[in-house]
Parts: structure tokens; sequence; C-alpha cells
């Protein structure tokens, strides 16, 4: 795999104006999400609800790539047809989370290490072999008291860079994902000096590790005020600040900027998204790279809270998982409204 070809499958996920499908739930943040709909959580209903995604009619128009979860890449349908079949044959591109979750830092109270670089590199052989062609590991970064700390920004930046250089060697596009988490009272602008301050910790990182930027998409967090802070910003506010954050930080070559979603309401996060690709298509703006989404919840919570495990809501499900999708498209273009959730 060139890295030219690790460029045009960066350029297929975020460049062609559709956006992912996080869809990597561990088992244990699945059944967490299961419970709270009352869904049962055992690897049954899990595989089921996986089907329910994989299979949304036309998902294809507004999805590029799916990210699955190790237990998600080696299920399939009923039939038994594997979901990276069911993908591929759709049009949409198997991607697979790689991390092994955020564990405590030593000597950091409150603050999380991601884990998952030890034996890395056989795990994405086997990826790759599988059909995965690109790859996910999220860093958490918390806002608190003296929080994030110097120790735990550099230490998750060097982890994200060491796992991208790895994928780049196995032809998976490394998605990069440094989270700045919205829980606490901080303002906006503390999210945003602690959302640059990371992003300038990991740009530092991948460069230092070698890793080909046209071959990378970042994932960030929005630069948005913490869920507890009483001054909330409009939505033309968020976008304007997060995109001058980015705009700072963030290298012209990067491939591609994909949103998480970060528990914000799906409304919301579709209608922050339009508003940065809005500011995308004004005049004199330029920005050097595409802004699309990479959203779990926000796409995905209203078809769970529809489903709740029962087979009989899937097709109703389903139609709610392509009603998001497809704002979210939208939002791509810039073309999204309050007036598409009444139809
Ligand atoms: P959310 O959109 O729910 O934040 O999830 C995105 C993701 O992939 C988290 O790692």
């Amino acid at each position: 795999m060139t890295m030219l070809e690790l460029a045009a499958t960066a350029h297929q996920l975020v460049g062609s104006g559709k956006g992912l499908l996080a869809m990597d739930e561990s088992n244990g943040t699945c059944d967490k999400r299961f419970a709270a709909v009352g869904a049962p959580q055992t690897e049954e209903p899990r595989r089921a609800y996986r089907e329910l995604i994989a299979t949304t009619p036309r998902l294809s128009e507004s999805i590029s790539g799916a990210i699955l979860y190790d237990e998600t890449i080696r299920q399939g349908k009923k039939d038994g047809t594997r979901f990276v079949q069911v993908l591929t044959d759709a049009g949409i591109i198997p991607g697979i989370k790689v991390d092994t979750g955020a564990k405590p830092l030593a000597g950091h109270p409150g603050e999380a290490i991601t884990e998952g670089l030890d034996g890395l590199r056989a795990r994405l052989r086997d990826y790759f072999q599988i059909g995965a062609r690109f790859a996910k590991w999220r860093a958490v970064i918390a806002i608190g008291d003296g929080l994030p700390s110097r120790g735990c920004v550099g230490a998750n930046a060097h982890a994200l860079a060491r796992y991208a250089a790895l994928c780049q060697e196995a032809g998976l596009v490394p998605i990069v994902e440094p989270e700045v988490l919205m829980a606490g009272e901080h303002t906006l602008e503390r999210c945003q000096d602690v959302t640059e301050a990371t992003l300038h910790g990991v740009f530092n990182e991948l460069y230092a590790q070698g890793v080909i930027l046209e071959g990378i998409i970042l994932k960030p967090n929005m630069v948005l005020p913490g869920l507890n802070c009483p001054h909330r910003q409009t939505v033309a506010e968020v976008a304007a600040a997060t995109v001058r954050s980015l705009l700072r930080v963030v290298p012209a070559a990067v491939a591609g900027i994909a949103f998480l979603s970060g528990g914000q309401a799906s409304e919301l996060a579709s209608a922050r998204l339009n508003a940065m690709n809005l500011i995308a298509r004004s005049e004199g703006a330029q920005l050097p790279w595409p802004l699309a989404f990479s959203f779990a919840r926000a796409i995905q919570q209203p078809a769970l809270e529809i489903w709740r495990g029962q087979e009989r809501q899937v097709e109703a499900a389903q139609q709610a998982l392509a009603h998001r999708a497809i704002c979210n498209k939208a939002a791509l273009q810039g073309e999204y409204s309050a007036a598409m959730e009444r139809t």
C-alpha cells in the first residue's frame, strides 16, 4: 500500500461529500447503551443491532465508511454473511477501532491514557486481511481544576502518533481522535485553549513519528462550553470558534476532519456541523480540508431508542438511522435545516 493509496482511501472517506458512521462501541459501552433503553446485554442482541445498522437501505448514499469493533468485525448477518462483506458490497469502507480503551494514567489523578500499542502491528495486519481499510484510536482529555496536565496530553499525543505510524505501515488510514471531553463547568474559551494545546501536541508527535498527513483523518471534538457551564453559545458562535481553532493548528496537508459528537444532541450536532460548512463556503474562507462527521451517538441514538432490542422495531429504527445520516450529509453542504427534522 503506497502513501498515494492511503491518501486516496482518506479522500474517499471524507472528501466525497459523505461522512463516517462510528458503530465501534466496545462491548462494555454497547451494553451500557443497551441497558439505558432496556435492550438485553449479550452477544446476540449486539450482533442483531449491528445487522440493523449495516443493512439500513441506502445508507451508502450518506455514509462512506463505518467503524467496527473487534467483536463486530468477526460477526455477520443471521445468514452468515460477514458485516465486512455486507458493508463493502454496499459501497461502505469498513474500519476498525484498535485502541483497547482509556485507563487511569499513573501519577495523574482524574486523567487517562489510551492503551493498545502492545501487539498492535500484528493486530493491524490481521484487520487488513479481514478487510478493514482504516482504523481509529481515541484519546480522552478531561478539563478540570489544573487539568489537563502536560503529562496527560503528551502521553496521549505520543500514543496517537505511534498508532498512526503503525497504521500507515499496515496500509490502514489512521483516524486520529484526541477528544477533549464536554464534562465540566468550563467555558467555551477554556475548551478552545485546551483543544488547541492538545492538537499542537498531537501534530508535533505525528511529525516526530514520520506520519504522512495526507494519509490521516483528524477526528476532533467541536469547541463547546462544558455541559454544566451556564453560558451557552449559539450554533454560529460554536462553529466560528471551532473553525478558528482548527485553522490555527491543523496543517493544510491533513486529508480531512471528521468530528465526533461527544454526547451532543443529534439535531444540535447536525446544526453545528452545518454552520461550520456554511463558514467553509463563505467568500474568502477557503478551508484547506473537508469538514465531515464521524458520529456514533448523534447518528445512532434515535434509532437505538426506537429499536430497544425488539425485532419488530427494526424497520422504524433503520428509518431513523437513515434520516440522521441524510441530515448530516446535508450539513456537509451547508444545506441542513431544522425543517428537515419535520419531514
Ligand atoms: P460519539 O459521536 O458518540 O462521540 O462517538 C464517536 C466515537 O467514535 C467515539 O470514539
